[in-house]
């Protein structure tokens, strides 16, 4: 797997609000990063932080402007062509873990592979390598109302992986974990960045995890201020 280079050019994006003008968000927003390297955007509650994550995701429409996932601009995908590259190519981790609670941590790992048409002993065979990369190989036929919060973000990482996502996008993924738990979280991912080589894009509202990323950009009224 390779990472994948992102370009953004000037995006904007408004949301609409009742009986009033539309609200700019992000008011031309550009930034590069190369293949294979981490980025934290920081940013006060409200800035935009994860409109621009959804949209580097295919998960939301910028107003204007383009994204280019290597080379390729997503905003202009058709449907099916935006949801394959949400499964094949992105991996996301969001705050809460959203997991299955009728199914393993090991069928939460699989999930994504569903559709997929490649043979299932090899994803079995992935989903069982990253429940050992992310420490819970002995915990793989627990639900996950059976484990703590931060082994339950673990599985939520090992989920975003089994694509082999050229991109991992992380929204305050350790926003719910005590310390410990959170600098545990932020060595695995920078771990997948460095071994995987895939491009990591981190929304933070912490200085030490933003710090922890080879470039931060932060957000204030819509523009990038650093
Ligand atoms: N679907 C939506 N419809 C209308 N307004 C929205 C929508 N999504 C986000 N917004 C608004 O856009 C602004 C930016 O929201 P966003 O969630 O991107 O902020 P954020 O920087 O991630 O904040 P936080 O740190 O609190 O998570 C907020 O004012 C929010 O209310
Ligand atoms: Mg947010």
């Amino acid at each position: 797997m390779s990472g994948a280079d992102i370009n953004v050019v000037n995006c904007c994006k408004s949301f609409p609000v009742a009986q009033s003008d539309p609200v700019a968000v992000l008011k031309g927003v550009s930034f590069d990063l190369l293949a294979g390297h981490s980025l934290a955007i920081t940013g006060a509650s409200g800035s935009g932080k994860s409109t621009l994550l959804q949209i580097l995701g295919a998960m939301e429409y910028p107003g204007s402007g383009e994204v280019f996932v290597n080379g390729r601009d997503i905003t202009r995908l058709d449907q099916g062509a935006r949801a394959e590259f949400r499964n094949r190519e992105v991996g996301f981790i969001f705050q809460s873990h959203y997991l299955l609670p009728q199914l393993s941590a090991l069928d939460n790992v699989l999930v994504p592979t569903w559709n997929s048409r490649r043979e299932s002993d090899q994803h079995l065979a992935r989903a069982h390598e990253l429940l050992k990369r992310v420490g819970l190989e002995s915990l793989a036929r627990r639900l996950p109302g059976q484990l703590s919060g931060g082994e339950r973000q673990r599985v939520a990482v090992a989920r975003a992986l089994i694509m082999e996502p050229a991109l991992i996008l992380a929204d305050e993924p350790t926003g719910a974990l005590d310390r410990t738990n959170s600098e545990s979280l932020m060595d695995l991912l920078l771990e997948i960045n460095s071994i995987e080589r895939a491009t990591l894009v981190l929304v933070t509202h912490s200085p030490f995890c933003a710090e922890r990323m080879e470039r931060e950009i932060s957000l204030l009224d819509g523009v990038i201020v650093k």
